[in-house]
């Protein structure tokens, strides 16, 4: 079957209730695209599990705490076409902004106490965003499944909160974090980086490995093991750290003692391009 590329939510509706009706398991790939094999590997995922995959592609304004960052957010919709109908995706959801706000927006949805840390301490709104257009697409396409990436584990954190707390009837499905060969997690941002900035990122995937070698090996004071870890990152004058975090993964607050698995989560600047990631860490 060839790919469906919807706009309209109506339209969108029609489609989907159909495909219900038929007795297909609806899956939910939600994208701002300029797809990549991060993003592959969640619709990989979603065509092996469900009978219908749904991928939506949206820049969605109320998530950039940044104006700059939202209109210099690449958009590529024809190759995502491409990129959609190579992996046998049956609709994309490709909306304009006007559909999805058609009004001021009012209502949000606000995920406290996961929120606090990390980026939800230095990006003020974003997750308020991404939880509120989360909420949309899954009340616009009400799939039985969504997938998300561990790239973004404390947005993965925020979705399964709001799951919980709102009696979504949603299976929330976590996929592992695609890397490049020399271990820099794979993101639309690193297009931006000049080839000596993309030396330096290789940094950020090493400090979080020295940091989970040491956690293996018994290390439980979070301060000494984020100290290792920022050593690694302050030998490139060009790399600025915005944080470097050991918290506990489910509630995404730092821990005192490492005594169970944590999340080790950081961001850098490297010149005028954000990176995070992070690593599930366990000691023996
Ligand atoms: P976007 O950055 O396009 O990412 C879409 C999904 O792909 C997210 O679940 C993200 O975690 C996942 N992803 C990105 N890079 C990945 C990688 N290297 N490995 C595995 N998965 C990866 O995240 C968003 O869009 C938005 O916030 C969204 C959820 C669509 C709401 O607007």
């Amino acid at each position: 079957m060839s790919l469906q590329s919807v706009h309209s939510i109506a339209e969108l509706r029609d489609t989907l209730s159909s495909m219900r009706r038929a007795g297909a398991t609806i899956g939910l790939v939600p994208t701002m695209g300029a797809l990549h094999a991060g993003h592959s590997r969640l619709i990989e995922q979603a065509r092996q599990e469900s009978g219908y995959v749904v991928v939506s592609i949206f820049v969605n304004p109320i998530q950039f705490d940044q104006k700059d960052d939202y209109t210099r957010y690449p958009r590529t919709l024809s190759t995502d076409l491409e990129f959609c109908q190579a992996r046998s995706v049956d609709v994309v959801f490709a909306p304009a902004v006007e559909e999805i706000y058609p009004h001021p927006q009012r209502t949000f949805v606000e995920v406290t106490g996961v929120t606090e840390h990390l980026c939800g301490q230095f990006r003020p709104g974003h997750f308020r965003g991404v939880a509120t257009v989360v909420l949309k697409l899954f009340n616009v396409v009400q799939p039985d499944r969504a997938y998300f990436g561990e790239k973004d584990a404390q947005q993965l954190a925020v979705i399964r909160h709001m799951v919980r707390e709102l009696n979504l009837p949603v299976t929330i499905v976590e996929v592992a974090t695609v890397r490049e060969a020399d271990g820099l997690a794979v993101s639309s941002r690193n297009q931006r980086l000049s080839p000596e900035q993309r030396r330096v990122a290789t940094g950020l995937f090493q400090a979080l490995q020295v940091a989970e070698k040491r956690i293996a090996s018994g290390a439980s004071s979070p301060d000494e093991i984020k100290l290792e870890a920022l050593a690694i990152l302050q030998q490139e004058s060009q790399l600025r750290v915005e944080y470097l975090e050991i918290v506990d993964p489910d509630e995404m607050q730092p821990v005192d003692r490492i005594a169970g698995p944590v999340r080790v989560a950081a961001a850098v600047w490297i010149g005028s391009t954000r990176l995070i990631d992070n690593l599930l860490c366990k000691p023996v």
